[in-house]
This record gives C-alpha cells, sequence and structure tokens, in this order.
C-alpha cells in the first residue's frame, strides 16, 4: 500500500468487520481515514511491520485475552512512517507495532510517536527499549544472506560468507535486496555499512560506495524486506539479503534449497518495536496492546506463524529455529543514532544509487 489510498468507506468497512468479530480474532484492514471522536475502550488500529500471518495471529491473540477488538494494517517501515506522517492532523493508526527500532527512532524524532513505559517494560531488557519510552523492543532479528545453494551450484559460486562476496562478478543481477526508502530491512543493510564503514559522515559516504558497488549485482530493489526471499527461493536469484529469520520461514515454507550464511566482517541486527502514534483517537485500547505486545504470551505467537525472531522477554519460550545470536558477529547498532540519519540517507540512496520501488 501507498501513502495516499486513504478512504473513509475503508475505515468504516474496518470497523464493522471488527464489530462482526467482537470478542473473537483481530481482522486486516484495507485502509483507514475518518476516525471516532473518543477511545471507545474496545478497539485499536495497528500499523503493523511484521509478516501479514503474524499480524493477523498477534491481533486475534490480543484480542482473545483482552476482549479489545484490533485490526491492523501491514506496511513496511519507511511506507509505515510516511502514512503515520501522513495521518499526523487525524492519525487512522493508534499503534505501530513490528519493524527496526530506526524507524520508530525516526518518527518519535519527528514528534509523531507518544513516549509511553509500559509497566510491563520493566521486564525488557534495557538494551531492547528506548530510556524515554518512545519505542519498546518486542523481538530480535540478525540480517543474513539467503542463498539458493541449488543455483549457486549451478554458477559454481560458493555460499556468501562476507559483505565483499557479495560483490562477485558472478552474482551480476544474482543479488535481491529491498529498498531503504520503504524497507526496513533494507535500512538495516545500509546502516550496516556505515557502521563497518567507521560510522559518521565518512561511514556514509562508504556506505554509498558499497551500495553503488552492489547495484550492478541487484537485479530488484523490492518494497519490503522479506520479499527477496521468495524470489532466491523461485530461484529467480542466487541470493537475497533479508533477516535471516525470513530465509528460515520460507526453507520452512517448502524450499528445502534455501541456505542461511552471515557476512564475516559483522552483520546488523533489528530490535523490532512497539509504540504509541501520537494524537492516537483510541489511547486507552493502544496502551492495553502495547502492555499486552510485551507480555510472554504475546511473544510465543511468532514461532505458531514461522516467525522466528528473538523475544525480547526473557521469560518468552524461544523457538530452536531461532537463531543463536551469540554465534554471529554482530556490528554495534545504535537504532537511535540509525533513527536520525534515516530520512537523509534514504534520499541520498534514492539519488546515488537507485529510485525507491513504485507500488
Ligand atoms: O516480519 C518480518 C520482518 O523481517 C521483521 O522482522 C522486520 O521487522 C520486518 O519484516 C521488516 O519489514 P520491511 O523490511 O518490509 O520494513
Amino acid at each position: 500500500m501507498t501513502v495516499g489510498q486513504v478512504g473513509r468507506g475503508g475505515r468504516a468497512l474496518a470497523l464493522l468487520a471488527a464489530a462482526a468479530l467482537a470478542g473473537a480474532a483481530g481482522c486486516a484492514r484495507e485502509a483507514g481515514g475518518s476516525t471516532p471522536a473518543q477511545d471507545d475502550g474496545g478497539i485499536v488500529h495497528v500499523v503493523c511491520g511484521a509478516t501479514e500471518e503474524w499480524c493477523a495471529a498477534t491481533t486475534a491473540q490480543f484480542t482473545r485475552s483482552t476482549g479489545v477488538k484490533a485490526d491492523f494494517v501491514r506496511l513496511s517501515s519507511g511506507e509505515a512512517l510516511a502514512r503515520i506522517k501522513a495521518g499526523k492532523n487525524n492519525p487512522e493508526f493508534d499503534v505501530w507495532y513490528g519493524g527496526p527500532a530506526d524507524g520508530f527512532a525516526a518518527a518519535g524524532g519527528e514528534g509523531l510517536l507518544e513516549p509511553y513505559v509500559s509497566p510491563n517494560a520493566a521486564a525488557i531488557p534495557a538494551r531492547y527499549k528506548d530510556p524515554g519510552g518512545m519505542w519498546t523492543g518486542v523481538y530480535v532479528g540478525a540480517l543474513g544472506f539467503c542463498a539458493n545453494t541449488k543455483v549457486l551450484a549451478e554458477k559454481g559460486v560458493a555460499a556468501p560468507a562476507s559483505w565483499a562476496d557479495l560483490l562477485d562478478p558472478k552474482l551480476a543481477k544474482d543479488i535481491s535486496i529491498a529498498h531503504p526508502s520503504t524497507s526496513g530491512t533494507a535500512y538495516t543493510a545500509l546502516w550496516t555499512q556505515v557502521v563497518l564503514g567507521g560510522g559518521g559522515a565518512a561511514g556514509e559516504d562508504k556506505a554509498m560506495q558499497y551500495m553503488r558497488k552492489l547495484h550492478p549485482n541487484v537485479l530488484q530493489y523490492t518494497k519490503s524486506g522479506a520479499a527477496p526471499a521468495q524470489m532466491a527461493a523461485r530461484g529467480e536469484v542466487a541470493v537475497g539479503v533479508i533477516f535471516s529469520h525470513d530465509c528460515v520461514a520460507a526453507r520452512e515454507g517448502g524450499f528445502p534449497d534455501l541456505a542461511v550464511s552471515f557476512p564475516s566482517e559483522g552483520t546488523g541486527y533489528e530490535t523490532g518495536g512497539v509504540a504509541l502514534v501520537k494524537g492516537a483517537q483510541n489511547p486507552v485500547s493502544a496502551k492495553k496492546y502495547v502492555d499486552w505486545a510485551l507480555t510472554t504470551e504475546a511473544q510465543e505467537v511468532g514461532p505458531t506463524v514461522k516467525a522466528y525472531q528473538f523475544p525480547t522477554n526473557p521469560g518468552a519460550k524461544v523457538s530452536d529455529k531461532v537463531v543463536d545470536l551469540s554465534q554471529i558477529k554482530l556490528v554495534e547498532y545504535d537504532p537511535v543514532v540509525a533513527g536520525k540519519a534515516k530520512s537523509a540517507l534514504t534520499k541520498r540512496f534514492d539519488i546515488d544509487v537507485a529510485q525507491a520501488p513504485k507500488s
């Protein structure tokens, strides 16, 4: 979905659908528009950055557990930020759930989020939450490479083990990565290059240089971060640059030729966030949603729908399909610094490397 696809009819339909599902499951919402004037204490509109399946399962479970209705629109990080910004004076969403925290930090910096320290945030380790309560982490995921081993074998190329390996001319037009203006995954990849380049302005220059070198090997910049997994699964490209859990999910979904590898130089990671939208029409229900999202119950929903991120609540069960973060070389990834740089850096990528994909 893109900014501008907002219609009053969509919101009315969503409310009807939500009413029909009272006390039962959550529902996907097509679009938003006019909103009730006050919190009815019984519904929450979520802009959701996790997979469609996870968004659906989570909102449904929230409704079952709390009795509060919930609907969602799935949007990639950059799109969610743009849409929240477009609705600034009449917010269509109450909560932003899922997607890398740097997007939340960017939104907070633009005055689009309402700080909230949930009582349940006490259980979440400090490294996974904003000290001022702008956002709180609900999961962690590491960026990796998702290779189609069959395609690579045909080309006589080994699975990539470094960022440098991705520049191999033998991989010309054989890599897919999302576009950082739309996708939080791709922005994580871009910011990882900034960090590996030493940070600051020089690091940003080096990151752009790397992305320009990678460009001839990129067949397509997708809108959503997980889409390259499907392209690698179908053999359209040899390698997707994505969060590793999305590759595991695709492999589980029936593509055993897919294999995950991580770059030896170090890789970036995301803290998937949850936050209140400033000026939310349903702030009471929104807070209930944030509170619930931090519970072990909420954080155990992911693996039931093949979402294998690491939960931030230390009490939540961890699926054996979740990658062991202690076994991967991670870069120092500060979502607040990354978030501040996001708008300018993605604009630079649009100009220097490639235009954002159209809907
Ligand atoms: O839900 C899958 C996932 O990889 C999340 O872990 C991540 O926060 C989100 O997608 C990023 O999506 P996008 O790159 O489309 O913004």
